[in-house]
């Protein structure tokens, strides 16, 4: 996306053709500041601490964490042993994007058809690339195809604006270029369609808040933050025309895992008839489980990210404790939201009900 005139992406690779540059997305809005990632210890990390998140990023950290493990052990006695076992760490790092092992298989498949040790890191490098731009193509036809659902809520309010209520940080920065839940507003944006987005605020980590807020602010879009608790006060009021978040994780039977509150949301878009897209690369598809509430792994994360709050204060990012220094608390990242609450799936080959037939009728190979 072009930030302040300049063309950026979330992660890059260096010229050096090995280190691998990522912005470190904690400190956004207020820092913008870019951090090196050169070892396998500082891959689990990034994704561990969430310099880097959202799942089809995440997926793509996690392809280029294997041609690092490829190229840090090129000298030892057996790189293939090393590379799976660093592999496997890589894929620890965080339980619910399942991105994150699709992305590292992917490439790890490539490095096994390879048979030389620099062989093998040429091939997890050109693999890691050809994962990124197609992550990156598979949101511009998100957003192509999304579009037209904004486009139609425009011409039935006869062009007054369309209120887009989002949840979490489904945007470039989670997503390479363009973003899941975020690439059909860019897109209908840019063909002039009146919108406005409610943005959740997300807590506890405020992806809401801190980056999709300064994403579409960048972008020039009309939105406004709002406290995660407002949105069904919001659609009781006809002030939400449409919901549209991403996923980290989706059944091909149509559950949805995504940042926790998402679930919520469904409830209150199911009760104000108000439709509920979820938008997702087919990467993001979990082709093995059938039921998500059940088989779907729920991060928690350290409750420490639910007791402090970080913002700027006196030109400095600090973070402040809320509740009482002895209250126990608890963070789970993530909810899954049932298939009979999802209007629709937008993705890189159209939009689908939330069912299996009509999921694989889009994705007949799998
Ligand atoms: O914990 P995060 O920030 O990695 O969570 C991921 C998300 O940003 C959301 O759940 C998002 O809607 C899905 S990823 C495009």
């Amino acid at each position: 996306m072009i930030i302040d005139g300049k063309q950026i992406r979330p992660i890059w690779l260096d010229e050096d053709r090995f280190t691998v540059k990522v912005i470190d997305q904690r400190q956004l809005p207020h820092r913008f500041v870019v951090a090196d990632l050169t070892t396998v210890d500082q891959v689990i990390h990034a994704i561990r601490e969430m310099f880097v998140r959202g799942a089809p990023l995440i997926g793509v950290t996690g392809a280029y964490g294997v041609m690092i493990a490829a190229q840090n052990g090129k000298s030892a006695s057996n790189q293939v042993g090393f590379i799976i076992q660093e592999c496997e760490r890589i894929k620890a790092a965080r339980p619910t994007a399942v991105n994150l092992a699709w992305g590292v298989d992917r490439v790890l498949e490539r490095v096994h058809a390879a048979s030389s040790p620099a062989a093998r890191i040429d091939a997890a490098r050109a693999e890691a690339a050809v994962i990124a731009e197609e992550e990156a193509e598979n949101c511009r036809l998100i957003g192509v195809h999304g579009a037209g659902l904004i486009e139609a809520v425009s011409r039935r309010k006869n062009g007054s604006t369309v209120n887009v209520l989002t949840h979490c940080n489904a945007g470039w920065l989670a997503c390479i270029e363009y973003g899941t839940a975020t690439a059909p507003i860019y897109e209908a944006f840019n063909r002039g369609v009146d919108l406005h987005v409610w943005v959740d605020e997300t807590r506890p980590l405020n992806q809401g808040a801190r980056l999709t807020a300064w994403e579409l602010g960048k972008h020039g879009v009309p939105h406004t933050v709002i406290t995660d608790n407002a949105g069904g006060h919001l659609m009781q009021h006809d002030r939400v025309d449409m919901v549209i978040v991403g996923t980290d994780r989706t059944t091909h039977t149509g559950d949805v895992a995504n940042k926790i509150g998402t679930y919520l949301k469904a409830l209150a878009a199911w009760d104000n008839n108000i439709p509920f897209y979820v938008a997702l690369p087919s990467s993001t598809f979990d082709w093995t489980m059938t039921d998500g509430v059940k088989e779907i792994p729920i991060e928690a994360r350290n409750p420490d990210e639910v007791r402090y709050i970080q913002g700027l204060a006196n030109g400095r990012v600090t973070q402040v404790l809320v509740p009482p220094e002895s209250s126990p608390a608890a963070d789970f990242a993530f909810d899954v939201t049932p298939a009979r609450l999802v209007t629709g799936f937008i993705t890189e080959r159209g939009v689908c009900s939330a069912s299996e037939p009509e999921i694989h009728g889009l994705f007949p190979e799998r």
